[in-house]
């Protein structure tokens, strides 16, 4: 069989990212992966702007690209494809790499694979650990929160998700009411390790619910109540009254996702071949050690890839190319930017 190797654009955030990825007979490796992120950009605004993303995406591809091919020691003539992620997303930065990548096969003759930024971040236990399908994913990060059945190449079946909030934006908006710094899943995180996570009881919201959805932004409202009587009655909280209020956030979180994740493992019907975590907030090791003890009582191996591939980068998007390419799935010429894409 002969290799492939794909260049890998992605765009859709905040983060500009290209790699480069090889399929050879003794498997995947990825040649580069670059990832610039924007977070000082949008720092003073309190999230992520996307006419100020969009810009930064449009100025910085370039850049990146070559910086993967050089860092690949792969020139663009000796690459098999391109993938690039073509939604969902902020429209303007997936745009942006929709754009570069036309480009680039237009003065190559290279052939495109549009690629589902979700669908990445699903395939990546198959390119870290050649996981088979089917499998149980849970994305939870900053954008995402959804258990998927991972079927096949295409083929994903949404078990469920949150009806509001993703947990890592929870866990951001958490660290801004209680003045701690962004992103603040690390930082509530550490507060966390230091409190009692018995203090404040926090809601698990629907958890009386049939299914796997889930919803986070009562316990945002529930920590601001919380927080607003400490300082009714004391007018200020102290350290130790922010590490309980974190760690009690923390617990609840925690909790919630792993009651669904057993759900969602039962919902499957056919048994998966592994629970696999992707996005920032698989990172939190209390949240982690849950989700491992569900895997473990379901019979189910845990699986979390390297933190630097669950958060967005490109490695994955080179990566789901090669196997729609593999599966022998085409890509449309004239393929959209969509920045609404379910899978
Ligand atoms: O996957 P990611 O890098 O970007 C997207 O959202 O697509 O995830 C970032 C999110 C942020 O909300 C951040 O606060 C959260 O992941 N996060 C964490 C931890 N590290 C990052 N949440 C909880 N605990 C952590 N240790
Ligand atoms: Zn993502």
């Amino acid at each position: 069989d002969r290799t492939l190797t794909l260049l890998g654009i992605e765009s859709s955030c905040d983060d500009t990212a290209a790699a480069v990825v090889r399929l050879g007979g003794a498997g995947p490796e990825i040649l580069s992966s670059v990832v610039l992120g924007q977070t000082a950009l949008h720092e003073a605004f309190g999230g992520v702007v996307p006419e100020i993303a969009a810009r930064a995406h449009a100025e910085r591809l370039d850049g990146v690209v070559a910086e993967a091919l050089a860092a690949a020691g792969v020139p663009l003539a000796g690459l098999d494809g391109i993938a690039v992620t073509a939604g969902p997303g902020l429209i303007g930065g997936v745009l942006s790499g929709v754009m570069l990548a036309r480009g680039l096969a237009a003065a190559t003759g290279l052939p495109l694979v549009a690629v589902n930024h979700l669908a990445g971040h699903a395939l990546t236990p198959r390119l870290t650990d050649g996981v088979a399908f089917p499998y149980l994913m849970l994305l939870v990060s900053g954008g995402h929160c959804q258990f998927l059945s991972v079927e096949g190449v295409d083929r994903f079946r949404r078990l469920g998700g949150t009806i509001d909030d993703a947990p890592g934006e929870a866990f951001d908006k958490t660290a801004k009411l209680l003045a701690l710094p962004q992103p603040g899943g690390p930082s509530v995180e550490a507060e966390a390790a230091l409190g009692d996570p018995g203090r404040f009881r926090f809601p698990r919201p629907l958890l009386d619910r049939e299914g796997c959805d889930l919803s986070f932004s009562g316990l945002k409202t529930a920590l601001l109540r919380a927080r607003d009587a400490l300082v009714a009655e004391k007018g200020g909280i102290t350290l130790q009254d922010r590490r309980d209020l974190c760690a009690g956030f923390q617990a609840a979180v925690a909790e919630v996702l792993a009651v669904k994740t057993a759900r969602a493992l039962e919902l499957c019907g056919v048994r998966p071949t592994a629970l696999c975590v992707a996005g920032g907030v698989a990172a939190n090791k209390a949240i982690r050690a849950r989700l491992e003890a569900v895997a473990e009582r379901a019979g189910v191996p845990f699986l979390a890839p390297p933190l630097r591939l669950c958060t967005d980068n490109a490695a994955m998007i080179a990566w789901a190319g090669i196997e729609r390419r593999r599966a022998g799935l085409e890509t449309p010429p004239h393929f959209a930017a969509r920045p609404r894409w379910p899978l």
